[in-house]
């Protein structure tokens, strides 16, 4: 797909529905395309979505062996009631042992660069591994998350890994995102109803309090505008 199609099928699909979005490049991508899911609010109304449209796409997760206990409850529960198995990568023990034994259990909130070095390898560095023999990805990134995200296309050249990028729910506002849940019945994550809107990572998460931005509780401690693990970079 060259970057010229890429551009066109952006501005084609800019007001399309999601489920046209994902029919269409499923169908174009066949097994070379994967929804890459954090079994957050958005990936769940994406995961009722692709399973609806074929139940054999390839669904995975990264599990960094740091996620919250609801989390991990939560990818068995959407396993079992879309009957899929969600493909879980883990980081390589040898290089996670070496990074913890050499800086403490809990680097990353000693600087973001521990923290850049945590998300690299518990989290990256498996990511290049789901992406092997990939032509695309399906993410549940939306534009009013952050301000690192507000220029997103619901198509896109993911050019740090060489790879087309789906965002189905680009335009879409929380509350839809919400009304979609509640109206399709989706599991979701019990933590979204204690305050936690967006969750990553049991230490690099926190509940926020009202009037706060969604991602507040993300690396709650760096300022807003480095706070990407890496997985969206451009
Ligand atoms: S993050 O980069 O800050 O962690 P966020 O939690 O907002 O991202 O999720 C954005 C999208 O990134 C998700 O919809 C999903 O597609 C992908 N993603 C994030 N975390 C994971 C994960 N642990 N496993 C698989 N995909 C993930
Ligand atoms: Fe490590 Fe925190 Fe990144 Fe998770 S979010 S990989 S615990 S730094």
């Amino acid at each position: 797909m060259t970057k010229d199609e890429i551009k066109e099928l952006a501005d084609r699909f800019r007001n399309s529905e999601p489920q046209e979005i994902i029919s269409y490049f499923i169908e174009r991508f066949g097994d070379k395309i994967a929804l890459s899911s954090s079994l957050g609010a958005e990936d769940q109304v994406l995961t009722e979505m692709v399973t609806g449209i074929d139940p054999g796409t390839t669904i995975f997760t990264l599990d960094t062996g740091r996620l919250f206990p609801e989390t991990y409850d939560l990818i068995d529960r959407t396993s079992k009631k879309y009957k899929i198995k969600i493909k879980v990568y883990f980081p390589d023990h040898v290089v996670v042992e070496e990074m913890v034994n050499t800086k403490g259990i809990n680097l990353f909130y000693d600087s973001i660069e521990n923290r850049k070095e945590c998300c690299q390898k518990r989290k990256l560095d498996p990511l290049k591994r789901a992406f092997e023999g990939l032509e695309a990805w399906i993410c549940g990134l939306r534009a009013d998350q952050s301000v690192t995200r507000k220029d997103i296309q619901v198509v896109e050249w993911d050019e740090n890994n060489g790879l087309v990028k789906i965002n189905p729910l680009a335009y879409w506002s929380e509350k839809k995102v919400w009304d979609y849940i509640k109206e399709h019945k989706i599991p979701y994550n019990p933590l979204h109803d204690k305050g936690y809107p967006s969750i990553g990572c049991l230490p690099c998460t926190r509940a926020i309090m009202e009037g706060e931005d969604i991602r507040a509780g993300r690396w709650w401690w760096e300022n807003p505008d480095t706070k990407e693990c890496g997985l969206h970079k451009k």
